[in-house]
């Protein structure tokens, strides 16, 4: 039997249904994040100035297959690769290309997901390349730390809207943006799944936290406006202002104590400390 709440609107009409996890399908989705964060650290190790963004979905195609699992992007709703690949003013949804090849000093977004054994697992890191600014820096410490602030809020009684008020605080306190036409998604046998985990503060009262669901926090930051436009190929997002954005997501479950970050061993090498588990 699959559990699940009903999200309803203030008329009480039922939008769509929260699924809760049982502990066997938690640990397939640990497994499945688990790929992902393998595949995330791999690309750390390999993303360098010359390489190309192509390259970097190749990589984590086959990383994903040797591990037993099946890339999830691909082929969904369209999505052309693996992988995507968002670098400097490039917010998310970066397809990857041959052309387009990676240069010191770039930030390099990189967003992954797998289905093992019928799980999804998804997460993302921004890559500082090489010799990155300061201010560069500070946007992707502000992005990572604002993703951390939202997970901290992941505890049963809290609401969703706990989690989109502490990632919208953190960012704006640092003077930075947060996107808003995308938002973070429950996650399950679906890789989106309800309910929608916005990055923001939205009206209206937002679903309450029951041990067993697992939802993808991804805070999208932009120094600049948190206006953003989607290119002629249909995907890549980008700032409106052209200025530098960041990305960073969790796959996390709430359990009735710590919230538990599936996607936990990513290891940032570029961050004092490694995401606890
Ligand atoms: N983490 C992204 C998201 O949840 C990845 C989806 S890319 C797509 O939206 F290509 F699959 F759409
Ligand atoms: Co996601």
């Amino acid at each position: 039997m699959v559990r699940s709440v009903l999200v309803r609107d203030p008329n009480d009409k039922v939008m769509s249904a929260i699924t809760i996890k049982s502990a066997k399908e938690i640990e397939l989705m640990c497994r499945a994040n688990e790929i992902v964060a393998g595949a995330l650290n791999l690309l750390q190790l390999e993303a360098k100035a010359g390489v190309s963004t192509k390259h970097l979905d190749n990589l984590v195609e086959s990383y994903a297959r040797e591990h037993g699992s099946i890339p999830a992007f691909k082929g969904y709703r369209g999505y052309p690769a693996s992988l995507c690949v968002s670098i400097n003013e490039q917010v998310v949804h970066g397809i990857p290309s041959k052309k387009v090849i990676i240069k010191d000093g770039d930030i390099v977004s990189v967003d992954f997901g797998v289905n093992y054994k019928g799980y999804f697992g998804d997460a993302a890191i921004t890559i500082p390349l090489g010799s990155v600014s300061s201010s560069r820096l500070k946007l992707l410490e502000v992005t990572r730390a604002s993703l951390l602030c939202g997970i901290e809020q992941v505890r049963v009684g809290n609401r969703i809207s706990d989690i989109s008020h502490a990632v919208q605080q953190y960012v704006e306190k640092n003077s930075f943006h947060v996107v808003k036409q995308f938002v973070g998604h429950g996650i399950g046998t679906h890789l989106h799944e309800s309910p929608e985990v916005p990055n923001y503060k939205r009206k209206g009262r937002s679903p309450r936290l029951i041990a067993g669901m697992v939802i993808a926090i991804e805070p999208m930051v932009n120094v600049g406006t948190s206006d953003v436009d989607v290119l002629k190929d249909g995907w890549t997002v980008i700032t409106r202002d052209k200025k530098d954005s960041a990305h960073f997501e969790h796959s996390v479950a709430v359990t009735n104590g710590e919230p538990l970050v599936l996607s936990g061993d990513i290891i940032e090498q570029n961050f004092s400390h490694r995401m606890l588990r």
